[in-house]
């Protein structure tokens, strides 16, 4: 798969075969991490790739699934992820500033790797930040920012036009509509 058919055809999934992912290819989706762009090439920041059964459940308690249609788009129990890879700045080397350009280019090159190697991925934000520190024994100076959620693929969420609402539903069929603008909505060609 080319880099761009993966961004096309890329959705979010949060629904996940109980199939293991091995720790070297979650060593290799951190290593494409790793050369993402990040301002002024400091750096700042670093990973938790969550594996184990026990942590794992204590992360999934910590995060929250599709807003838009909760509790409709949780997984369900035979459906969670398998492992979790969780992204900390840390804040010596930036302070509390300057990261969230990082954390968004990093992230994206994960999910994208994922994507080409069939895991499915979904970004968290609306996590229990505290929480999670508390669990990964995280240390002060370091600012959890992200938790990507990851899993082979056991749903087939798929991109529709939108009309007007940007909030993504369930079909007849049960999977995921994820409505997107249009091409010609968001492109100015020389002049606004
Ligand atoms: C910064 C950020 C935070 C997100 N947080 C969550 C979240 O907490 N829970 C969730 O289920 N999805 C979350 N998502 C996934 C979005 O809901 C998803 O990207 C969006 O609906 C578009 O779907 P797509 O990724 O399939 O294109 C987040 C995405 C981004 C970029």
């Amino acid at each position: 798969m080319n880099v761009y058919k993966a961004a096309i055809s890329r959705r979010t999934i949060r629904k996940f075969k109980q199939k293991e992912i091995p720790i070297s290819t979650l060593m290799k989706l951190v290593n494409s991490a790793r050369m993402a762009p990040s301002t002024a090439n400091l750096q700042p920041l670093e990973y938790i790739i969550v594996k184990e059964k026990p942590l794992r459940a204590k992360i999934f308690d910590c995060v929250s699934w599709a807003g838009y249609i909760a509790p409709e788009g949780n997984p369900g129990s035979g459906e969670k992820p398998v492992a979790y890879i969780v992204i900390i700045v840390d804040s010596g080397v930036v302070g509390l500033s300057k990261f969230e350009r990082d954390v968004g280019s990093s992230a994206e090159n994960i999910m994208l790797s994922a994507w080409e190697m069939g895991i499915g991925t979904c970004w968290m934000g609306a996590i229990n930040r505290e929480k999670i520190a508390k669990v990964l024994k995280i240390p002060a100076s370091y600012h959890v920012d992200t938790v990507i959620a990851l899993g082979y693929k056991n749903e087939k969420p798929r991109a529709v036009p939108l009309k007007k609402d940007c909030k993504y539903w369930k079909g007849r069929d049960g999977e995921l509509r994820v409505p997107k603008k249009s091409l010609k909505r968001i492109v100015h060609k020389n002049k606004f």
